[in-house]
């Protein structure tokens, strides 16, 4: 072959190499969008904390001109109906199907179970933006597996404490029959019970039935000193205002985690007056960061955060940060890990870092209902982590 040949070979070569690359603007420019797996509740009880969550997560994005690590994000969005039975088929279905890249869910802590069961066994990252099951970071954890909320032990440990230094001895406890009501009231029990106190009953329904008229005939037979509970949601607002009706609210101190307040005080107007709870968010705590995160997501919504806002929203913050350390390739699984483990998430609730096991380690503050505020009275628990017992990683 003559040397002008072999010219026009290499030229035309280089052409067609150019014209391929073009016709794969994606590949050319970078790395295709990232696919985000929202698996939420959109219906049922938990609605709104699937929303106030799916709010937070976006509104980091934007903040971020609508990127992470380099990528644009795609959602593929499933409604979980806060349904344990379904929740593995509507998982498998996101990963084998959408062939999603990161999964973000879910509200409800039987649903995470069995997503952290899958994302486990796949090696799928998962980023649970509220369900608190322990075992997903106890015996469950992974290193693809982090959570941007609280372990449902956290806010119970913390009002045990309160509910013991404010001298109460004889305590019922009422909440869902689930992982998310069991793990709360063992928490408030083992702190309750080392200050002095005894729970003397424990009260719970199925999840997520609101019929407590029997529940709450026991509790002013038994007369106990106080009440703790763990309700969030719709049942939230029926518990508090059914509480309020019973006449029991100016006989029998309530005191709950702070989802019986959170995200529902328009609807409980002032049966919610006064109620001390325990959570790691408050909406008055008044930071810069809080202050700049409340008025952007007031602007956004047309709507006040809460603390399932905050928890999608610090949800996106960590997948950013792992993001950014793999310049949005997530299959650089070791480095996207690393990153989130060291990373002090900048939050609204203030600064955390994540423990051993991949839970937030934060203060927990007491908050007192103040007109249609959760407001804080203190820090309850100051950077309380989660024991992880279980995980071995
Ligand atoms: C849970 O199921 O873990 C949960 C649901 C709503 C609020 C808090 C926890």
């Amino acid at each position: 072959m003559s040397s002008s040949h072999k010219t026009l070979i290499s030229r035309a070569v280089a052409t067609l190499a150019l014209s391929a690359l073009s016709a794969l603007p994606t590949l050319a420019q970078g790395l295709p969008k990232l696919k985000v797996g929202l698996m939420l509740p959109y219906t049922g009880t938990y609605a709104a904390l699937g929303n106030a969550i799916e709010n937070g997560f976006r509104l980091h994005i934007a903040e971020q001109g609508g990127k992470l690590g380099g990528r644009e994000i795609e959602f593929v969005k499933v409604d979980d109906e806060s349904d344990p039975s379904k929740a593995t088929d509507n998982v498998n279905k996101l990963i084998k199907r959408d062939n999603v890249d990161v999964l973000i869910g879910s509200v409800h802590s039987g649903v995470a179970m069995a997503m952290a069961k899958v994302a486990k066994d796949t090696g799928t990252v998962l980023i649970v933006p509220n369900a608190g099951a322990d075992a997903v970071t106890g015996p469950m954890c992974a290193s693809n597996i982090f959570r941007s909320s609280f372990s449902n032990w956290q806010p119970g440990y913390a009002m045990g404490e309160v509910v013991a230094k404010k001298g109460h001895k004889k305590v019922v406890t009422i909440t869902w029959k689930y992982a998310a009501g069991d793990e709360s009231i063992r928490g408030f029990k083992e702190s309750f019970e080392k200050g002095g106190g005894k729970v003397v009953k424990e009260l719970n329904l199925p999840f997520p039935n609101v019929e407590f008229q029997a529940l709450l005939t026991e509790i002013a037979a038994a007369k106990p000193d106080a009440v703790y509970t763990f309700f969030a949601g719709g049942g939230a607002v029926k518990f508090v205002k059914d509480y309020a009706a019973a006449g029991l609210k100016k006989t029998i101190p309530l005191y709950g985690a702070g989802f019986l307040t959170d995200g529902t005080l328009d609807a409980q107007g002032a049966d919610a007056a006064d109620l001390l709870t325990t959570l790691h968010y408050a909406d008055s705590l008044n930071t810069p960061r809080d202050n700049a995160f409340r008025l952007s997501y007031a602007k956004a919504y047309k709507l006040q955060p809460d603390v399932y806002a905050v928890q999608g929203y610090d949800a996106a913050q960590m997948l950013a940060v792992g993001l950014a350390a793999v310049k949005g390739d997530i299959g650089k699984k070791a480095e996207f890990t690393t990153a989130i483990e060291k990373a002090k998430i900048d939050s609204p609730r203030g600064p955390f870092t994540l423990s051993r096991s991949h839970n937030p380690v934060q203060d927990i503050y007491l908050r007192q209902v103040g007109g249609k505020e959760n407001k804080l009275a203190s820090i309850a628990s100051k950077a309380l982590a989660d024991p992880g017992r279980g995980c071995r990683l």
